[in-house]
């Protein structure tokens, strides 16, 4: 099996979709490449297509508020990725062939990080990785056992800016069942 920094080489080199023909930077993901936790959100925006980071506008901020505050730990201890690795053009949903051309970094991404809970962020994240066709208001709520781990499916944060208190609570509990996930026993 590749190395995580060699799938990262891989990434930076693929021209597999049209997504790489406007990206700056792949964004391939960032943190603890041998963390407990790891959350999977959609697709670089603007800003992190000009820093080849995950969430580093606004939602990268409630992320990092939530992951402290509930999770007890700092972005840098968890490792962050999304379902497309290169910006969709005015932020657009990826379309499904460009969910497919990129799934295999992902995937290898999860089985490489091999964290004990995997939180996806939002509707293409947690379809994406639990095969199921139902949106996140329908999947959250629970812990699912997924390939010898947890997944645990919240809203996106951007969800949560736009719409407040709320999805924001819900977030916050789902946070609280990702944590229980990491406890022994
Ligand atoms: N939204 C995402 O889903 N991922 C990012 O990296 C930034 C915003």
């Amino acid at each position: 099996m590749v190395s995580l920094e060699e799938l990262a080489a891989e990434a930076r080199r693929c021209d597999a979709c049209r997504l790489a023909r406007g990206r700056t930077n792949v964004v391939f993901g960032s943190g603890d490449p041998a963390a407990p936790v790891m959350l999977v959100g959609e697709g670089p925006g603007r800003d992190e297509d000009l820093r080849g980071e995950p969430f580093v506008g606004r939602s990268g901020a409630l992320l990092d508020r939530l992951i402290a505050e509930e999770l007890g730990r700092d972005r840098s201890a968890c490792y962050v990725a999304n379902v497309v690795k290169c910006r969709p053009p005015g932020n657009r949903d990826p379309l499904p062939d460009e969910v497919e051309a990129c799934r295999h970094f992902l995937e290898r991404q999860v089985e490489l990080v091999d964290a004990r809970v995997v939180v996806t962020l939002g509707n293409f994240a947690s379809r994406t990785l639990l095969g199921r066709s139902e949106g996140v208001t329908r999947l959250r709520g629970r812990a699912y056992p997924w390939r010898g781990r947890w997944l645990v499916p919240t809203f996106h944060p951007a969800a949560a800016l736009r719409s407040g208190g709320e999805v924001t609570a819900g977030m916050r509990a789902d946070f609280v069942r990702a944590r229980r996930c990491l406890e022994p026993g």
